[in-house]
C-alpha cells in the first residue's frame, strides 16, 4: 500500500466535493480499486466522488497542483483495466480515482432532433428508460446496460449488438461536455447536427479513453423505438455458411437489428450456467447465429423467408414473445456471467481478448485461438458480434496469457484486423498497439497527448504502448 495522502490535498478535495465523497479509507476504496474481472487492481490516495462538471474541474486542478494522477471511473464495467489505478509495483505515480458516479442527470427528451443530454455516470438501462418514456429508443444496446455509464462507453466507443444497424458509440455523440487536464470546460451540448467548424470535440474524445479530458455530459442521439422484435436462433454448418446468411440477411432485410455469434462452447457453458437447454441445439453446430428483426410491423414473415431459404442451416427458432425472447436472448447476454462463474471456479481470472477481422477471415481467426488455447491447456469460449467480425475471445484458467496475446493478436493484425474491437485498448492490450498502429501514428497520438495534458496525469498507463 502507499503512503497516506498529502492531508493538505484531501483537505482541498474535501472542501471541493465535500467530506462524504472523498473516500479514503482502505475498505471502502477496495471496491473501486480492482475491475470487476479481478484481473486489474491498483492504489488509490482517494476515491473523488464530484457531483457537478464544475466540481469535476476542482478536482483536477486540485491533482495538477499536487502531481497526482487521475483514473476516471463510473460503472467499472471495463475489460481493459483502463478504470481503475495502476499495480504499485509498475513504478505507478499516486493517482485517485475520479468517480463519476454522481453525475446521473438526465435532460429532457427532444422527439423533434431526437436527442437527449445525459451526464457520464447514467447508465445504460436508465438512458434507454428515458428515450423509451418518451417514445424512442437507444441506438447501443450491450449486455452490461445495467451498470456501464455513458462516460466510459464514449472513452471506449463501445459497440454491442446494434453496431450493423446504427454504429458504435461515436457516431451517436452529437455534443458532448469534458474537462482537462488544466481543469478547463471544453465542448458543447448543443447537439447541432450540422456544424463544421473545426476540431470536433466528441470525435476527438471518442475512444480516449480518459486521457485527453474527463467526459462529465453528452448530447446523444436517438432513434426509434420498434415496438416488433422477432428473434431467431440457428444453429450453422459452418462459418461460411453463417457469412452467407449474414450476408444474405443484410442484403433483404431493413429490419435486421443484431446479429450476434455464439460458439458452442460457450453455448455449452452459458446452457450449464442457466441450467437449461437453448431451443436449438446439434452436435453438428460449428456456429449458433442470434439474429434480431425489429421494424413498426411484425417483421417475422421476411425473417422466416430468409431462412428458409438460406443454405447451411442444420435448425432454428423462431420468436416474438416477449418472455421467450428474453429466454432465448439469456444464452447471448449471459454469457460473460457464465464465464465469470466458471473464473471463480477455475480460480484464476479469465484472459480476455476483444479482436475483429474481417468478416471472411473469421473461420482462420477462430482456427488461430483454438490452436493457441489448446498449446497452453486453457478452455476457450468464443462469442461475439458477427456482422463486425468481433469476437470475445475468453481463455479460462490460462497458464500463459501473453504467449496466448503474442499468437493470437499478430495472427489478427495479419488478417487485417484490429486487436479492439469495442472494449478498448487499457492497460490490456498497449503492449500489442504497434501491431495496428505504425510508428508515426503513435508519435502523433502522444503528440495530441501531451498537448492537452503536458503532466501526463489523465490515466497513465493507459493505450501508451
Ligand atoms: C458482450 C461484451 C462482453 O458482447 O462486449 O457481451
Ligand atoms: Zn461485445
Amino acid at each position: 500500500m502507499q503512503s497516506a495522502a498529502p492531508i493538505d490535498m484531501i483537505e482541498e478535495l474535501t472542501v471541493a466535493v465535500g467530506a462524504a465523497h472523498v473516500l479514503v479509507d482502505d475498505d471502502v476504496r477496495a471496491g473501486y480499486e480492482v475491475d470487476w474481472t479481478g484481473r486489474y487492481q491498483g492504489p488509490c490516495r482517494a476515491v473523488v466522488r464530484p457531483d457537478s462538471v464544475e466540481e469535476v474541474a476542482a478536482v483536477i486542478r486540485i491533482c495538477a497542483q499536487h502531481d497526482v494522477a487521475v483514473v476516471p471511473q463510473a460503472g467499472n464495467t471495463g475489460l481493459v483495466g483502463g478504470s481503475v489505478p495502476r499495480p504499485a509495483a509498475s513504478g505507478a505515480r499516486a493517482a485517485i480515482v475520479l468517480s463519476l458516479i454522481r453525475l446521473t442527470r438526465l435532460g429532457a427528451v427532444d422527439t423533434a432532433a431526437m436527442q437527449v443530454t445525459v451526464e457520464a455516470g447514467v447508465t445504460f438501462t436508465t438512458w434507454r428508460e428515458q428515450a423509451r418514456h418518451a417514445g424512442l429508443d437507444t441506438p447501443v444496446d450491450f449486455a452490461a446496460r445495467d451498470t456501464a455509464t455513458i462516460g466510459g462507453a464514449i472513452a471506449t466507443n463501445a459497440g454491442g449488438s446494434r453496431v450493423l444497424r446504427f454504429g458504435t458509440m461515436r457516431q451517436q455523440v452529437v455534443g458532448i461536455e469534458a474537462v482537462t487536464a488544466e481543469g478547463a470546460i471544453v465542448g458543447s451540448l448543443g447537439g447541432l447536427p450540422k456544424e463544421t467548424a473545426g476540431l470536433h470535440w466528441p470525435s476527438l474524445l471518442a475512444g480516449s479513453e480518459g486521457t485527453l479530458a474527463v467526459i462529465t455530459a453528452a448530447r446523444l442521439r436517438l432513434v426509434p423505438w420498434f415496438q416488433h422484435t422477432t428473434t431467431a436462433l440457428v444453429a450453422v454448418e459452418s462459418v461460411a455458411a453463417g457469412t452467407r446468411l449474414l450476408a444474405t440477411l443484410r442484403q433483404s432485410l431493413t429490419s435486421l437489428d443484431a446479429v450476434e455469434v455464439i460458439a458452442p462452447a460457450a453455448m455449452r457453458l452459458v446452457s450449464e450456467h442457466l441450467g437449461r437447454q437453448p431451443p436449438v441445439s446439434s452436435p453438428e453446430a460449428v456456429l449458433y447465429v442470434i439474429i434480431d428483426c425489429a421494424d413498426h410491423g411484425d417483421p417475422s414473415e421476411q425473417l422466416l423467408d430468409v431462412l428458409s431459404q438460406a443454405d447451411g442451416i442444420i435448425d432454428s427458432a423462431v420468436t416474438t414473445d416477449a418472455v421467450q425472447r428474453e429466454r432465448l436472448v439469456a444464452f447471448r447476454d449471459r454469457i460473460t456471467e457464465a464465464i465469470a462463474a466458471a473464473s471463480t471456479e477455475a480460480g484464476v481470472p479469465t484472459f480476455k481478448l476483444d479482436v475483429a477481422v474481417p468478416i471472411d477471415a473469421l473461420a482462420q481467426l477462430i482456427e488461430v485461438a483454438q490452436d493457441a488455447a489448446d498449446a497452453d491447456g486453457c478452455r476457450l469460449i468464443p462469442f461475439g458480434h458477427l456482422a463486425e467480425g468481433n469476437l470475445h475471445l475468453n481463455h479460462i484458467g490460462a497458464s500463459h496469457p501473453e504467449r496466448i496475446a503474442d499468437t493470437v493478436l499478430a495472427a489478427v493484425a495479419s488478417l487485417g484486423g484490429t486487436i479492439s474491437a469495442e472494449h478498448g485498448i487499457g492497460v490490456a492490450k498497449a503492449p500489442w498497439l504497434h501491431l495496428i498502429r505504425n510508428p508515426a501514428e503513435l508519435a502523433a497520438q502522444a503528440a495530441i497527448r501531451a498537448a492537452l495534458d503536458p503532466g501526463g496525469m489523465l490515466n497513465p498507463g493507459v493505450l501508451q504502448p
